[in-house]
């Protein structure tokens, strides 16, 4: 079954609202108007605004980077996935590492939360991946699948059909080590032996994009991989030329 490739930009904790125009501007300034690529940017959640506007006339995607698991209510800080979803959101990163690791985010709050996600029409875009210690202690495979298994328990078919996965290694992120097209793809196709385990009718339709340290001249060798579907690009997604050339490897 093919699938659509998918470039996403994780902005992290960058990037103003002045910031966020110049970036965005330049994004569609060289946009091409006949890529079948699908490209997302998940700006802070104080630039969402700005950036729906200005990506209106364009197919450029708009995500977000978390969101809460509660509807509404006395959740002080909190952003629900209907805020989101009137802020112009179509995406929604979910259980990326820096939440799992700084924020301690367990696999039944990512599971709450893409419920949460999916119930409102929000796409998640699903984050799993080891640490160099579960790496190094031969663990990488129990701990993606555990993180697969918790995080979708529950979910409907339906819902399971919205779902992107993203691989990131906890290693590869910021660190310029990318893995190796080998060491992505073998985790890939592992994911996706467990999502046909989770549920056979999404595993081939599910695009799994890898994330890690992806810059231009290592994306080419990670996308030609077969169950390598596009990227969640941090860093080089901060420079409109950068993320294009990125696009363009895909
Ligand atoms: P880098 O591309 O900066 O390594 O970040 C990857 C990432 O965490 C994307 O979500």
């Amino acid at each position: 079954m093919s699938r659509p490739k998918i470039i996403a930009g994780n902005w992290k904790m960058n990037c103003t609202p002045a910031e966020t125009k110049e970036l965005i501007t330049s994004l569609i300034a060289s946009e091409k108007s006949e890529s079948e690529i699908v490209t997302i940017v998940c700006p802070p959640f104080t630039s969402l605004s700005v950036a729906s506007e200005l990506l209106s006339e364009s197919s450029i995607k708009l995500g977000a980077q978390n969101l809460s698991e509660h509807e509404s209510g006395a959740y002080t800080a909190e952003i629900s996935a209907g805020m989101l979803i009137a802020a112009g959101v179509k995406y929604v990163i979910i259980g990326h590492s820096e939440r799992r690791q700084y924020y301690h985010e367990n696999d039944s709050l990512i599971n709450a939360k893409l419920k949460a996600a999916l119930n409102n029409g929000l796409l998640p875009i699903f984050c799993v991946g080891e640490s160099l210690k579960e790496r190094e202690a031969g663990k990488s495979q129990k701990v993606v699948s555990g993180q697969l298994l918790n995080g979708m328990d529950g979910l409907s078919l339906e819902n399971m059909r919205n779902l992107t996965v993203a691989y990131e290694p906890v290693w590869a992120i910021g660190s310029g080590k990318t893995a190796t097209p080998k060491m992505a793809q073998d985790m890939h196709k592992y994911i996706r032996e467990n999502l046909a385990k989770i549920e056979p009718a999404i595993a081939s339709s599910t695009p799994i994009l890898y994330g890690g340290s992806v810059k231009a001249d290592n994306a080419v060798g990670l996308f030609s991989q077969p169950d390598i579907d596009g990227a969640l690009v941090g860093g080089a997604s901060l420079s409109a030329d950068s993320f294009m050339k990125i696009i363009e490897a895909a």
